[in-house]
C-alpha cells in the first residue's frame, strides 16, 4: 500500500519519534511510506516526498517534527480541502496516517467523511483528546515544566515571594495538573474546576504563617491574563508576587523515555492495523495497553480530567 503520514497542529516532543516508528515499520511490512510536509498546508500545496529507512535515521532524540507542521486555515476551506483531496489522488495514497491534536484529528475525520482512508495518532503536547490517557509529547512537555518549577521555586523561596506560571494546553487543565502536582505548586487554575481566589490567598497567608516562603500558582492559559491574577494576589496576601510565563519551551525539547515508548508503539500499530485493512481508526493508550477507536467516536468523549488528582495535590501542597 502507499501510505502517506502528516503533522499537524502544534509540533510535540515524540512526533519524529512517531514518524521513525511508521516509516520503518511500514517499509518492514512492503509498503510504501510517504511524507507530507508541513501538515495539512503542505498536503494542498502537494509537498509530498518518498521516505526509506535511513530518512529517519537520527531523528528519535529530535524534538519538533522533521516533517514541519502548521496551521492550515486554507484546509478548512471548501477549496482548500479540495486539494487536498486531489493531492492524494496524484499520488495515488492509499491511507493518510494524521499525527497532531484534537483539531488535526478533526481533520482527519473530514477526510475520512470524504471518502479517504485515513488513520489518527494524537500527538500534542496539550494531552486534550478524551479517549486516549496520554497524547504524545505531553509527557516531554512535564519534565520540561517540571525542571522551571524547580528553578522557579529557588528563587521564590530565596525572596519569599510568590510566583504564577502560565502553562499551556488550550482548554485542557492537564498540563497545569500534572506539572502541579509533580512541581508542588500550591494551586493550580484550570478551565475544570472553578477558582475561589480568596481560598488560594488564605492558604498563602496560612502558609506564610507557618514560616513558608514561597508559594506558586500553575494557572492554565485559558484561564486569562496571570498579570492581573498575580495583582489580586498580591494585594489580597500582601505578598510579593511576580509571573512567568514559559511560553514555547514547554513544546520543544527531546522527547523523554515515555514519549518516544509511546510514539513506537502508537507507529507500529497504526501500521499493524492497515495491515489488516482496518482504517479510520484512532490509535491511543488506556491503562498502559495500545488501544484503537474509531475516528468519529472519539470527539464525544467526556474529559478526562482527574479529580482525584487535584484531590491529591490540594491536600498534600500545603
Ligand atoms: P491541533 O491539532 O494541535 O489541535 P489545530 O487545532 O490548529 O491543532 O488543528 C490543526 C489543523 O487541523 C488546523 O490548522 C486545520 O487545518 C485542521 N483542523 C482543525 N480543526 C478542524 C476541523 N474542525 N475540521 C477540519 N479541519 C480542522
Ligand atoms: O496545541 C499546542 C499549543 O501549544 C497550545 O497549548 C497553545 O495554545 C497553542 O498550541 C499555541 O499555538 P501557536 O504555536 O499557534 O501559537
Amino acid at each position: 500500500m502507499n501510505i502517506a503520514i502528516l503533522t499537524s497542529g502544534g509540533d510535540a516532543p515524540g512526533m519524529n519519534p512517531l514518524i521513525r516508528a511508521v516509516v520503518r515499520s511500514g517499509i518492514y511490512y512492503g509498503h510504501k511510506v510517504y511524507g507530507i510536509e508541513s501538515g495539512y498546508q503542505g498536503l494542498i500545496e502537494g509537498k509530498v516526498i518518498e521516505l526509506n529507512e535511513s530518512s529517519v535515521g537520527d531523528v528519535i532524540q529530535k524534538g519538533g517534527t522533521f516533517l514541519g507542521t502548521s496551521r492550515s486555515p486554507s484546509f478548512q476551506e471548501q477549496d482548500g480541502f479540495n486539494k487536498a483531496i486531489n493531492v492524494l489522488d496524484i499520488f495515488n495514497i492509499d491511507v493518510l496516517i494524521v499525527c497532531g491534536g484534537d483539531g488535526s484529528l478533526k481533520g482527519a475525520l473530514k477526510l475520512k467523511n470524504a471518502g479517504i482512508k485515513v488513520m489518527g495518532i494524537p500527538a500534542s503536547i496539550d494531552n486534550d483528546l478524551a479517549y486516549t490517557d496520554y497524547t504524545i509529547g505531553f509527557m516531554t512537555c512535564l519534565e520540561t515544566l517540571c525542571g522551571l518549577i524547580s528553578k522557579i521555586r529557588d528563587t521564590t523561596e530565596s525572596h519569599g515571594r510568590a510566583n504564577v506560571v502560565e502553562v499551556m494546553g488550550r482548554n485542557c487543565g492537564d498540563i497545569a495538573l500534572y506539572a502541579g502536582l509533580a512541581g508542588g505548586a500550591e494551586n493550580i487554575l484550570v478551565p475544570e474546576c472553578p477558582t475561589d481566589i480568596d481560598e488560594i490567598a488564605k492558604k498563602a497567608i496560612l502558609g506564610k504563617n507557618r514560616g513558608k516562603r514561597h508559594h506558586i500558582i500553575l494557572i492554565s492559559e485559558a484561564m486569562g491574563s496571570p498579570y492581573e491574577f498575580a495583582d489580586k494576589f498580591q494585594s489580597l496576601t500582601g505578598i510579593d508576587t511576580k509571573v512567568t510565563i514559559p511560553g514555547y519551551i514547554q513544546r520543544g525539547g527531546s522527547p523523554c523515555v515515555f514519549d518516544r515508548i509511546l510514539a513506537s508503539q502508537m507507529g507500529f500499530r497504526a501500521i499493524e492495523e492497515i495491515n489488516k485493512n482496518n482504517f479510520n481508526l484512532a490509535i491511543g493508550t488506556r491503562k498502559e495497553s495500545i488501544i484503537t477507536r474509531n475516528l468519529e467516536e472519539i470527539f464525544s468523549e467526556e474529559s478526562k480530567f482527574s479529580y482525584n488528582l487535584l484531590n491529591i495535590l490540594k491536600i498534600i501542597s500545603i
